[in-house]
């Protein structure tokens, strides 16, 4: 079983507001996507890498990762698109005849541990082709009555006012985060399904699992972990610095 990890790292890192593309921004002096990079290597069940750069920065991506030490699996750098989706997709096509398994991992999660990787890759070996990790969710939950004719209807809303439409049960809620683990037959339908709902971030998938739900087939949850949050606002990287110095590496 060969397993191929696709790491996104095309993005511009508008919301991150720093003058670098997320990815490249130094964390304790390695950018985002190597420390990425090193913790998918160190999990030992990843066995080539496809890396998604910001398009013209194709060869910068490259210089990061190729010469890295603690890289050690073969790495292709491959221009990304305008959505992560589309990134992902540009990815998938460098999946060599041999890979069985696609772990997609995001830059933005420099520090998902080792221990996730494994854990979201063996359950997809294990039989399960959709597997993604989640966090229970702290807040509570709505979800709002869609802006529409039938909205609408009920009375215009000032700019700034929503209704809500439900409340969630918290206790079924997971807040999910990446690397997701896929059987790759599986993954590539999903993608070529989706391509077509895919022009703008507006109506791209945010990740991959849900392009696997759409098809109606299931995705399952294992345990995430708080290491492998998301760096999206500068507090997010001042916090996820912190979270690296008290994890000692
Ligand atoms: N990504 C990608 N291709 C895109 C957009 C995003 O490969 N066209 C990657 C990012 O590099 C990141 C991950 O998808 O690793 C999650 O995206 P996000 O956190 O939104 O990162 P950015 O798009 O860089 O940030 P922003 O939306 O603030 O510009
Ligand atoms: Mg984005």
């Amino acid at each position: 079983m060969t397993t191929l990890a696709i790491l996104t790292a095309a993005g511009s890192g508008t919301r991150l507001g720093f003058d670098l593309p997320k990815a490249l921004v130094p964390l304790r002096g390695l950018p985002l996507v190597l420390h990425a990079a090193r913790r998918l290597t160190a999990s030992g069940v990843v066995d080539a890498l496809v890396v998604t750069a910001p398009n013209g920065l194709v060869s910068v991506m490259s210089d990061v990762l190729e010469h890295d030490p603690h890289v050690s699996v073969p790495v292709v750098v491959v221009a990304g698109g305008t959505t992560r989706q589309s990134s992902v997709a540009a990815g998938l096509t460098r999946a060599r005849a041999d890979i069985d398994t696609v772990v997609v991992h995001d830059a933005a999660r420099p520090l998902a541990p080792a221990a996730m990787i494994r854990r979201v890759v063996e359950t997809v070996k294990a039989g399960h082709q959709a597997v993604i990790p989640g966090l229970p969710v702290m807040d509570t939950v709505k979800i709002l009555a869609p802006r529409g004719p039938v909205e609408d209807a009920r009375g215009a809303l000032p700019a700034g006012v929503e209704r809500v439409a439900s409340t969630p049960a918290r206790t079924l809620l997971r807040a999910v985060q990446t690397p997701q683990a896929f059987d790759r037959a599986l993954l590539v339908r999903a993608h070529s399904a989706g391509a077509a709902r895919a022009r703008t971030e507006a109506t791209a998938a945010t990740d991959d699992a849900s392009l696997v739900e759409a098809l109606g087939e299931d995705v399952f949850v294992v345990d995430g972990d708080e290491l492998a949050m998301k760096v999206t606002t500068a507090r997010d990287f001042y916090y996820i610095e912190k979270l690296l110095t008290e994890d000692g590496r």
